[in-house]
C-alpha cells in the first residue's frame, strides 16, 4: 500500500495536532515537512525532524508531497486551497473551509477542474458523545425525535488572538458551531427550511462569543445549538425529545440515558392534584412504572480522533467515495450564512439547502 506524504501549509497549534496523529503510523500518510509564516513554527519543525520550506512555492513545487492540509487562520483557507489543488495536490482544509459559501463553491469547482480531492476536517462526525446520540436515536429508542438540542459550553472566555478577530475567521459560530451544524445536518439526511439565531458579543465586541440558533427541516425535525464561553452552569451535552421518550447525552464520553414510556399515563382524574408545581393535572408527576429508564454507556467501538478524517482522504485518493464532502461544508456554511443574517436582522431566514 502507498504511502502519501503530507505537506502542512500553517503549522500552528492544530497542526500539531495531525502531527501527533499522524506520529502513530496508523493511516498510511506521512508528515514530510511544513511552511509557516511565523519563523519560529518553522524552527520548532525543524526541531521536530521535519523539512521547513521557505515559502508555500517551494512546498507546492515539491513534486513528493500528495497532500497539503491547510491550517492557517480561516481567512486564508480558500486562496492557499486554490493554489495547492492547482499545483495538483489533493487537499485537507482545516474547518471552516471558507467564510462564505461563493468562496467553497470556487474551490469545489477548481477541484473538479483539476481532478484532486477537496475534503475538510470535519472530525467531530467521529466523536463518542455523537455517534452516541446518533445511534440511540436511530434504534427508536425515543420514538420520532423533534427536537435535538446540542451545546458545548464554557466560561473562560476565547482565546486571545485571531479567534477574538471578525476578518480572521473568529468567533463561535466559525470555530465550534460549524461542528455541531454539521453533526446535526450530518445525521438529518433532509433540507434545512429555516434558521433563526442570536448571537451575542459579551466580551469580545469584534465577534459572536456566544450564540443560540434554531433549525428547522423539512422532515419537521427541530434543532437547537448553542454555544456559549460565558456559562457558568453547564448543560448536558446532548438533549433530545421524541415522541416516546427523552434521551440525554451528558458528557463528551456519550454516557447518558433514555427514558421511554410504555404505555400512556393518562387516567386524568376529575380533580385538579396538588402537586409540587402546585395545583396542576398536566405538570403532575408521571407514575414511574410506565416508564423504562435505560443507562447509556460509552461506545467502545469508536475511535474519537482524527485518524478517519484521513482514513477517508486517503480511500477517495484511491478510489473510494469521499465520506466528508465538500459539498456537505457548503450546507453548513449556507446555514452559517443565514444564521449570521438572522442575527444581524432579527429575522427567521427561509431556505432550502
Ligand atoms: N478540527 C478541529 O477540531 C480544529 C481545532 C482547532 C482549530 N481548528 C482550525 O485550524 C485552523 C488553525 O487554528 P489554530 O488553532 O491552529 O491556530 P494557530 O493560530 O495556532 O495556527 C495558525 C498558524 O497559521 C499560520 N499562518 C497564518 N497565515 C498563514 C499563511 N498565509 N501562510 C502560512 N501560515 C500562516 C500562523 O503563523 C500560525 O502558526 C483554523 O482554521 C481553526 O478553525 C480546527
Amino acid at each position: 500500500m502507498k504511502t502519501y506524504k503530507l505537506g502542512i501549509i500553517g503549522y500552528g497549534s492544530m497542526a500539531g495536532n495531525h502531527r501527533l496523529q499522524l506520529e502513530k503510523g496508523n493511516v498510511p500518510v506521512t508528515l514530510k515537512g511544513v511552511f509557516d509564516i511565523d519563523q519560529s513554527r518553522l524552527t520548532l519543525a525543524k526541531e521536530q525532524g521535519y523539512l521547513a520550506y521557505s515559502s508555500k512555492e517551494e512546498l507546492l513545487a515539491d513534486a513528493e508531497i500528495d497532500i497539503i492540509l491547510v491550517a492557517t487562520t480561516n481567512e486564508h483557507h480558500k486562496a492557499l486551497a486554490i493554489e495547492a489543488l492547482r499545483a495538483g495536490k489533493h487537499v485537507i482544509c482545516e474547518k471552516p473551509a471558507t467564510m462564505t459559501s461563493a468562496d467553497l463553491e470556487e474551490i469545489i469547482a477548481v477541484s473538479k477542474e483539476c481532478g484532486r480531492i477537496f475534503t475538510v476536517d470535519q472530525n467531530r462526525r467521529f466523536n463518542r458523545d455523537f455517534i452516541n446520540l446518533w445511534r440511540t436515536i436511530d434504534s427508536g429508542a425515543i420514538g420520532t425525535p423533534y427536537l435535538i438540542e446540542s451545546r458545548v459550553e464554557g466560561s473562560r472566555g476565547m482565546p486571545e488572538g485571531w479567534r477574538t478577530q471578525k476578518e480572521k475567521g473568529g468567533g463561535m459560530m466559525f470555530d465550534w458551531g460549524v461542528h455541531l451544524i454539521d453533526q446535526i445536518l450530518y445525521m438529518t439526511k433532509s433540507p434545512v427550511t429555516h434558521v433563526f439565531c442570536k448571537m451575542y458579543s459579551i466580551h469580545y465586541p469584534d465577534v459572536d462569543d456566544n450564540f443560540r440558533l434554531f433549525l428547522t427541516f423539512a422532515n419537521g425535525l427541530t434543532a437547537e445549538i448553542e454555544i456559549s464561553t460565558n456559562n457558568f452552569i453547564t448543560h448536558p451535552r446532548f438533549y433530545a425529545f421524541g415522541t416516546e421518550g427523552t434521551l440525554v447525552i451528558t458528557d463528551w464520553d456519550g454516557t447518558g440515558k433514555v427514558v421511554k414510556k410504555l404505555c400512556d399515563d393518562n387516567q386524568w382524574a376529575p380533580e385538579i392534584k396538588k402537586v409540587k408545581a402546585g395545583p396542576t393535572k398536566t405538570m403532575a408527576p408521571r407514575d414511574p412504572s410506565t416508564v423504562t429508564v435505560t443507562e447509556l454507556t460509552e461506545p467502545t467501538d469508536v475511535v474519537d480522533n482524527l485518524d478517519p478524517v484521513y482514513e477517508q482522504l486517503v480511500a477517495a485518493i484511491e478510489g473510494e467515495e469521499l465520506r466528508i464532502k465538500p459539498e456537505e461544508a457548503l450546507r453548513v456554511m449556507k446555514v452559517m450564512e443565514a444564521a449570521f443574517l438572522s442575527s444581524e436582522t432579527g429575522e427567521c431566514i427561509k431556505l432550502n439547502v
